[in-house]
């Protein structure tokens, strides 16, 4: 309806003489977009001016991304607005992430809630001006949906540079997706350097070898070691958190626990319950091997270990995971048995319970709070905590019923290692799944949820886990165009339409291009 009354217009302005511009196509939607008549042309010598000092460093960004478009980079100019320039302030009117875009005559005029939110703006200028010099007159009023729109990327399967991190981070701000969640411990291999533990990236990163195929089926293996080297100073994780910062997205780490615990296990093997006997894992999966819940050493070590976490990262959450804990060990360890019994904790699912309760209280004294995975439902969940539910909405459903925030990432919907395509055959070899670009779209996080409930929904999340994703070709092609479906889910829930987002994609796609960045083909054909 509202494309007909918008047809209606511009066929009437067409006949009065005016020559009012198709709507421009912006993705993730915007509010509201009310179109002038004609276009602004920027200049060759286009200045961005910054009503505040602290708008500099959005504005710089944005220079070097409109320089890529426009073959001149932009000059960045602190002072009062000015007839011809793009001008950046912030209105205290707007919301957080909000922003206003006008263009007319006369040039552009922006402005954020915050810096923040004068960024995400910038963003949707960068998808107009992608289109040509010439950007129709027209004022966008903007805001997001749900406050939380984040990726996880999982670099411990396998390894992505600093500057393939960069890349990524890149790929979010221009979705506007707000939240990178880093998974940076594993099974396979532990990807943070711990001051105090130095084993955990000296033994902790390496794998002796890789298996090939899939891990269900497949007894074959590579025979060469993987993860030499492959992990981050705490240097290049003040980069990357003041790279996102610079971009206005937040950097969640996570450490698993209790399980996926296998690389720090054979670092520090007094850790499990067996105490010998562990190695980084050459294959994927889970595994019964887990840090040992008895035993004091463990949450020394992992207090420790997040200590330092907390003081690299200055997020508001820590993830502590929580996830596929096998409780095979825990049932036949003296010291976990102890614990149970010293505790009064009625079977092992408690005892997880104590975990992850006993680790939050440290982080809650660390001025921080804690996400984890769904199962932290499992045998009790402190009021605090926020869940991720991630094997169904179902999880995330009740733990929003019990009154915990809740970030929907179901894997039916939010899992970009799973296949693009029904032909398997000719997409790049994935675990397995089908969400397709449409399944993103379509996906509701209130589905099932009353109007209080809803309110426990901080937002959504998109995972993309990496036992068989190695290089960041195919790390860009499984999360693009799916990341933009997500980030529509995300900022643009209350104005979904799956026809117009595809037709919309038709400009990103050609920034995409642009940007060099690989992507899959399907909504394209
Ligand atoms: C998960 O996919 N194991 C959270
Ligand atoms: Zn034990």
């Amino acid at each position: 309806m509202k494309k007909r009354i918008l047809t209606l217009a511009a066929s009437l302005a067409a006949f009065l003489g005016a020559a009012a511009a198709p709507e421009p196509a912006i993705v993730p939607r915007p509010v509201s977009i009310t179109m002038g008549e004609g276009a602004y042309r920027l200049p060759e010598n286009l200045v961005l001016r910054v009503a505040a000092a602290d708008l500099k460093p959005a504005a710089e960004i944005a220079a070097a991304q409109l320089e890529s478009l426009l073959g001149a980079r932009p000059a960045v100019v602190c002072g009062k607005a000015k007839r011809g320039a793009v001008n950046l302030s912030l209105d205290s009117a707007l919301a957080d992430e909000e922003y206003r875009l006008e263009v007319t005559a006369k040039g552009v005029d922006l402005r954020g809630g915050s810096p923040r939110g004068l960024f995400h703006g910038l963003q949707t200028l960068r998808q107009l001006v992608a289109e040509g010099r010439e950007i129709p007159q027209l004022r966008i009023a903007d805001k997001p949906y749900f406050g939380y729109r984040g990726m996880m990327l999982d670099v411990c399967r396998h390894f992505s540079s600093v500057e393939e991190v960069k890349r990524f981070i890149d790929i979010l701000s221009l979705h506007k997706i707000n939240t990178f969640h880093w998974h940076l411990t594993e099974d396979q291999g532990w990807r943070l350097a711990v001051g105090r533990y130095p084993r955990l990236t000296e033994i902790g990163a390496v794998r002796a070898q890789t298996v090939v195929g899939h891990a269900r089926t497949s007894k074959e293996y590579d025979g060469k070691p993987y993860g030499e080297g492959m992990y981050y100073t705490a240097d290049d994780i003040r980069e990357v958190v003041r790279y996102a910062a610079e971009r206005y997205i937040d950097v969640i780490p996570e450490i698993e626990m209790p399980g996926h615990a296998l690389a720090a296990l054979a670092a520090y093997p007094h850790l499990g319950c067996r105490g010998e006997g562990y190695a980084v894992s050459p294959t994927w999966g889970v595994f019964d091997d887990v840090f040992c819940a008895g035993n004091d050493a463990v949450f020394e070590f992992l207090e420790a270990v997040l200590d330092e976490v907390i003081d690299l990262f200055p997020s508001r959450y820590i993830h502590i995971g929580g996830d596929e804990c096998p409780k095979t060990r825990w049932k036949e360890c003296p010291k976990c048995q102890a614990r149970m019994r010293a505790e009064g904790l009625k079977d092992e699912h408690e005892l997880q319970s104590y975990f992850m309760k006993r680790i939050e209280r440290h982080v809650n004294s660390r001025g921080r709070q804690i996400i984890g995975w769904e199962e932290i439902l499992e045998g009790g969940v402190s009021p605090t905590a926020t869940v991720m539910s991630w094997k169904s909405p179902q999880a995330g459903i009740e733990a929003a019923k019990r009154g915990n925030k809740v970030i929907m990432v179901p894997s039916k919907f939010c899992y970009f290692d799973y296949y693009q395509a029904e032909d398997t055959a000719s997409e790049p070899f994935a675990i397995g799944g089908y969400v397709p670009v449409s399944k993103v779209y379509a996906y509701d996080p209130y589905d099932q949820l009353n109007a209080d409930e809803r309110r426990a929904i901080l937002g959504v999340q998109a995972n993309l886990w990496r036992e068989y994703i190695p290089g960041m070709a195919q790390v860009e092609y499984m999360v693009l165009p799916r990341m933009a479906a997500l980030a529509e889910n995300g900022w643009s829930y209350d104005r979904k339409d799956y026809d117009d987002f595809v037709a919309r994609m038709q400009q990103l796609r050609r920034l995409y291009d642009r940007c060099g960045y690989r992507y899959a083909p399907h909504i394209f054909r």
